[in-house]
């Protein structure tokens, strides 16, 4: 293999000091000119299998069944790679650029979520550091390892906003709010795609489910739902927004039906506002067997008039269920489909191919694994970004940090379970890879006893990880009986209870809530789990996680979020008549172990009609602790009944103990105060806005 790779890299650089006679193949020709001269050059039939993709390998995701293939036409135009040797994807590559008539690269892509072998926690943790770099640094690993192995598209990131934890995919995306999860996606599209995408180590990033596929109803998966007008604009639609002018390179058209017409099927979606109104100017492709589902979900007959809908919509690959290859060619030849929409839908994904440099560079440098792969840097990313990703919900009384030498037992089903720390759509990430709680504490606790002799037991509960992801919806958000005994029964037992949860979506924690003296949220955090989990038990991190998403009471809260409108009738009204409508911990909440306090808020006019709102926050504890500030906007007087509060920015900083930092919010009024109505249009009318800042300041009367 070795040898073979001597051979195409010295053939490669024979072709790099020759401009080609021919188009296409002429690295310096403009990438326009290159398309337009290679489609006039393809035949229908080629151009069919560009604007097709299927999967090479064993899919190992349950929900997506295909035995291991490896059988599927040379001039395919992308494949979904399940391998991890570099040295088949060159041979994928190999048998596409010199097998074929026009030679053609393969896109190969694969779901790179949130690492590939290096396992970073799960975006839901990501969303809670507030640290969008952080966030950019675990997508910039991902896709340095991902390409090493011949990747250059990644399904990521997915910036479905989530509402209802019931709904298994909740783990994938940053939470419940628009505004952090357009950061956050902003962030995720530059880690991936770096400065260009034809630099080595970068790959393609896709927005996905595009769109409200999160607004699941009852937390089913691939349910209907249904949103007005108005949510969808302000809502939905602006981490999509963000992201396809953060340059994202693609767009996955989801499974749902929304308010009636299928996603995939939507020109309203995928053409009007994602390129009409947006400019997206990437392609689009269909999740898995979307066309196809156009018959399940009762818009097409067959799947010829499936094929037509998806592809008249703006769907330019179909992922998997070979509709386009089976149908296009007598949709066309009957004239039910024009060959013009064939052909920018294959414009579209060749110009991905060019800019991604795959026609000069189409193979990967073939180096040995641990060259690649979980590099003590990259484990070094994964242990802080992990250390951030955590959220401190409850310290009674100071109980964290503990001191090394405390008596602990480490309890539950999660203590040494390394096939539960990774999380789910983990691509290439391993249990074996991964650091399991009992091994992180044992490097620093000496004093690891049985339960009857602990002064402290750490309850380590939660779900596994296969228990969120996608298919993976849950009726409430309980916790087992036997994993809530455990927690009731150390405290009752007389003994200080910490407890750890491992999930990867909000739980029902009110019935356990009183018996712990301190719960730590550590999500799934990936390869280096177990060390930082450690790290924030013994204080070698403080804690400065924030709930990127609300933690309800108990499931029939269900769907609760900060950023609801204002209800007709307040004060006591509209209320519960058995439980709380507040929720147990609301977004925006987490502890750590230095305390900060917040000065009043000033605000002053700035350059440009612009203002400044500043605040002071004082480390007024004896450790170094990072603090991030959210901002709120409220604006209580609207044509439109907007959120009661809105996040509008948010910064996190380092404050060594004793010091204060100035945190300042520049408050843009078209931008920052406006809001949008159900056409698109912003809306910014006279009166008072509310700012607001502060430890707990999205709490609201829910
Ligand atoms: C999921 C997508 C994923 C695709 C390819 C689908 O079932 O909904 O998120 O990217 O499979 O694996």
């Amino acid at each position: 293999m070795k040898k073979e790779f001597l051979l195409l890299s010295a053939a490669l650089l024979l072709c790099a000091g020759c401009s080609s006679s021919i188009t296409y193949k002429d690295a310096s020709a403009p990438v326009e000119k290159r398309v337009e001269d290679l489609l006039s050059r393809m035949t229908r039939e080629e151009k069919i299998l560009q604007a097709s993709q299927y999967i090479c390998g064993e899919n190992d995701n349950v929900n997506n069944i295909i035995d291991n293939q490896t059988d599927y036409p040379a001039e395919i135009g992308s494949l979904i790679y399940f391998g991890q040797s570099v040295e088949y994807a060159n041979h994928i590559q190999k048998n596409a650029v010199e097998n074929t008539r026009l030679g053609i690269p393969v896109l190969l892509g694969f779901d790179v979520i949130h690492g590939y072998r290096t396992i970073f926690p799960i975006p839901l943790a990501q969303g809670c550091s507030w640290n969008p770099e952080m966030v950019r640094q675990c997508c910039s690993i991902a896709a340095t390892e991902a390409y090493s192995s011949g990747l250059r598209w990644t399904f990521s990131p997915m910036i479905d906003i989530a509402r209802d934890p019931r709904w298994g995919r909740v783990m994938e995306g940053y939470g419940e709010d628009p505004y952090a999860t357009s950061v956050f996606c902003r962030a995720a599209v530059e880690g991936y795609q770096g400065g260009s995408l034809a630099d080595e180590g970068t790959i393609a990033a896709c927005l996905k489910h595009y769109v409200g596929y999160g607004a699941s109803e009852a937390g089913r998966d691939y349910v209907p739902t249904d949103i007005s007008d108005q949510t969808l604009r302000d809502t939905y639609f602006p981490p999509y927004k963000a992201g396809v002018e953060a340059g994202a390179a693609t767009v996955m058209s989801s499974f749902n039906t929304l308010n009636g017409t299928p996603t995939s099927g939507s020109r309203w979606l995928l053409t009007d506002v994602l390129r009409g109104e947006w400019g997206f100017d990437g392609f689009v492709v269909s999740d898995w067997e979307a066309v196809m589902q156009l018959i399940y979900q009762g818009v097409a007959k067959d799947k010829a008039e499936a094929g037509k809908i998806a592809l008249e919509a703006g769907v330019d690959m179909d992922m998997v269920d070979w509709i386009y290859r089976d149908n296009l060619d007598s949709l066309i030849r009957s004239n039910a489909v024009k060959e013009k929409t064939l052909d920018e839908a294959v414009r579209r994904i060749l110009t991905l191919k060019f800019r991604l440099g795959l026609f000069d560079k189409p193979y990967t440098e073939e180096r040995p694994e641990a060259e690649r792969f979980l590099l003590p840097e990259y484990r070094e990313t994964a242990r802080a970004a992990a250390g951030e990703s955590m959220v401190l919900l409850k310290n009674e009384g100071g109980i964290l940090p503990l001191s090394c030498d405390t008596r602990v037992a480490v309890v539950g089903p999660f203590a040494d379970s390394p096939e539960n720390m990774n999380g789910n759509w983990t691509a290439k990430g391993r249990s074996s890879d991964a650091v399991s709680i009992l091994s992180g504490v044992r490097k620093e606790f000496s004093n690891i006893v049985k339960t009857r002799r602990a002064e402290v037991v750490i309850c380590c509960i939660g779900q596994p990880q296969g228990a969120t992801g996608e298919n993976c919806s849950y009726s409430t958000i309980d916790l087992p009986e036997d994993q809530e005994k455990l927690v009731i029964d150390s405290k009752k037992a007389g003994k200080k209870v910490v407890v750890l949860l491992t999930n990867g979506r909000p739980l029902a924690l009110s019935r356990i809530e009183p018996y712990a003296d301190a719960i730590l949220e550590t999500w799934h955090l990936g390869s280096e789990a177990g060390n930082a989990i450690c790290d924030v038990l013994c204080g070698k991190t403080n804690p400065s996680g924030k709930l990127c998403i609300t933690f309800p009471y108990t499931s029939g809260q269900i769907p609760i979020y900060y950023n609801r409108r204002p209800r007709s009738r307040n004060y006591d009204m509209g209320v519960y008549q058995d439980i709380t409508i507040d929720p147990l911990y609301e977004f925006g909440h987490g502890l750590s172990y230095s305390s900060f306090n917040y000065s009043e808020i000033s605000l002053a006019p700035v350059e440009g009609g612009k203002f400044e709102a500043k605040v002071t926050v004082t480390n007024d504890s004896k450790v170094d602790g990072s603090e991030a500030v959210l901002w709120f906007v409220s604006d209580p007087v609207c044509r439109i009944s907007r959120p009661v509060k809105e996040l509008k920015f948010f910064e996190k900083k380092m404050i060594p103990a004793g010091e204060s930092r100035e945190f300042v919010f520049e408050i843009d009024p078209s931008v920052d105060l406006a809001g949008i109505d159900a056409a698109g249009k912003p809306v910014l009318e006279k009166g008072d806005f509310i700012i607001s800042c502060g430890p707990r300041s999205a709490t609201l009367s829910y």
